[in-house]
């Protein structure tokens, strides 16, 4: 089956348009009738009224336009429509991106759309209905963001990339997930406490400059695209969490790599980006690091790998 990448870009377009229009529509509802929302795993895990519908309208004009392609979305696979990436192409969504952030009225939130083709991130739209900030990108093309101050697309990132000699120049996103049981809990406080502690007093620390927690997978790894972030990591997201920001980030200069053993293996050749596996995608782990310029010591690629190498050396895993 050949596929048109940029109408299927032109189109994600169109469909993440309607599904903003839903969110919003959802959200004065849910502000008028004071709406719980439903729990999924546990408390920290939410599903509401508006993932829902939103979920069915996306999934209903995807299968009108495109009727052979498959669909994967969060709530289709929280009913138990449970299908694999595989090489045919998919269309990968997340209706909401941020639920706890919609349930709160925190205006980080938004529809991911990504699509993929032989099972690699190709198409990716993001877009937060309340910001009016749209994320386009398209494989081998570059990635783009419109805002309302600035309707035409601006190329990411927004600047010329500056250099980052060292973690403690770097804004990271970090996110508690909803995964709070000890284990993960206390490997993931002891990681965050290296990343940004003093190493004067805390062993193994960076020192990093801040984190930041959007509450997005999506908008984390925007705003590491747009440049405003350094980097960003987190275990346990799932496809349709990163699909389309996989693409937004690769097209805009970022490396995204999986867990730190893939990501080690990878780095030890010098043309690792093809070595990086496609399980990427479905890998549940996901570390992204912005362009980064060149300075007089070391290129920018080497800056963005050096980089890897140093949080995964701060970080501690699990299996998820
Ligand atoms: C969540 C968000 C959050 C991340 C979680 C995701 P949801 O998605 O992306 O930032 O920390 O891992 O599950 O539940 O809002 O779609
Ligand atoms: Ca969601």
């Amino acid at each position: 089956m050949t596929v048109d990448l940029a109408e299927v870009l032109e189109f994600a377009i169109e469909v993440a348009k309607a599904a903003g229009t839903e969110i919003v529509k959802g959200s004065e509802a849910r502000l008028a009738s004071s709406a719980g929302a439903d729990e999924k795993k546990n408390t920290a895990d939410l599903v509401t009224e508006t993932d829902q519908s939103t979920e069915r309208l996306v999934r209903k004009l995807i299968a009108e336009k495109y009727p052979d392609h498959k669909f994967i979305g969060e709530e289709s696979y929280a009913a138990g429509d449970i299908e694999p990436v595989t090489g045919a192409p998919t269309w990968i969504i997340d209706p909401i991106d941020g639920t706890t952030n919609f349930v709160k009225g925190f205006q980080f939130v938004c529809i991911s759309i990504g699509f993929t083709v032989d099972a690699e991130p190709a198409v990716g739209v993001i877009y937060a209905p309340f910001m009016g900030y749209l994320y386009t990108a398209r494989k081998g093309n570059g990635s783009y963001l419109t805002t309302p101050l600035h309707p035409e697309p601006r190329k990411l990132p927004l600047a010329p990339p500056t250099t980052l000699p060292s973690l403690r120049g770097a804004l990271l996103a970090l996110e508690w997930g909803s995964d709070r049981s000890k284990d993960v809990v206390e490997k993931k406080s002891r990681s965050f406490a290296r990343l940004m502690g003093d190493p004067e007093s805390v062993e193994g620390g960076l020192m990093a400059l801040g984190a930041r927690s959007l509450g997005s997978s999506a908008l984390n790894f925007s705003h590491v695209a747009m440049g405003c972030l350094d980097a960003y990591w987190e275990i346990g997201c799932w496809a349709w969490d990163v699909c389309a920001g996989i693409v937004i980030a690769r097209e805009a200069g970022c490396i995204v790599v999986g867990s730190s053993a893939e990501a080690r293996s990878a780095l030890m050749l010098p043309n690792f980006e093809e070595h990086v596996p496609s399980t990427v995608l479905t890998g549940r782990k996901y570390l992204v690091v912005r362009k980064i310029g060149d300075s007089a010591e070391e290129s920018g690629r080497d800056a963005q790998i050096r980089t890897i190498r140093q949080m995964y050396d701060a970080i501690e895993e699990w299996d998820v």
